[in-house]
């Protein structure tokens, strides 16, 4: 399984890339505003900082605009995927780009429908927003069950990417379903580290090896 991190902040990316756990990152508008930088300036920034896939997400909604927009994000790194909502033009877009040879990831996948469309239409990446739909009382991890299990009957290429996780749950389930990719918060990221135990039992680990006045180095 594949963990991007989904933010656009640089000293995030930086300190969990570090860790060697980050295979690609995802941003959206929202946050890329939140980032405070210039858009092309802050994804330039992290597709040199990470290998893998980058998402850098469209602004406009119709086919031609998008197009244009796709053309130039791809143009900024090799390893960007550019993003293209699930719309009639996005997955237009989508087609056009992904036979180019760019990767392009498909996002707001909100049901199995729409996903079978990304598949169909060459996307590289589907991405079904599991915390959005949990937030308004549906399944978000039926969703990813569904996707999982219908692309298993074919031979699409395109990978689960799941979404709008909340909590390191979402990521354990998302493994169990055989997901492709999970984006994460950095701090659901930081979250999955955590276990009281793990606490405990290093800190009397390490308190009785001081009785035994050794070290290692
Ligand atoms: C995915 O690529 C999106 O950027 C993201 O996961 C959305 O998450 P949110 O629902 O927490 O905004």
């Amino acid at each position: 399984m594949k963990f991007f991190i989904d933010t656009a902040d640089i000293d995030e990316i930086k300190d969990l890339a570090e860790t060697g756990l980050v295979d690609g990152v995802t941003t959206n508008p929202t946050l890329v505003a939140k980032s405070g930088r210039t858009f092309f300036e802050v994804v330039e920034e992290i597709c040199s900082i990470v290998d893998g896939p980058v998402s850098a997400e469209v602004t406009a909604t119709d086919y031609a605009t998008m197009l244009d927009e796709g053309r130039t994000l791809a143009g900024l790194a090799p390893n960007i995927a550019v993003k293209v909502p699930l719309t009639r033009d996005g997955l237009k877009t989508c087609r056009a780009l992904s036979q180019a040879g760019t990767l392009v990831n498909v996002t707001l996948c909100f049901s199995p429908a729409q996903a079978l469309l990304a598949a169909k239409a060459g996307a590289s990446f589907i991405s079904p927003f599991v915390g959005r739909l949990d937030d308004i009382a549906h399944d978000g991890m039926g969703l990813i069950s569904e996707i999982c299990e219908i692309y298993a009957n074919y031979d699409f290429s395109t990978e689960v990417l799941v979404a709008s996780t909340r909590g390191p749950l979402h990521v354990v389930e998302a493994a169990k379903l055989g997901a492709d990719v999970v984006t994460l918060p950095p701090d659901v990221l930081r979250r999955m580290y955590s276990h009281p135990l793990t606490d405990k039992g290093l800190a009397a680990f390490l308190a009785d090896w001081e009785k035994t006045g050794q070290s290692i180095l």
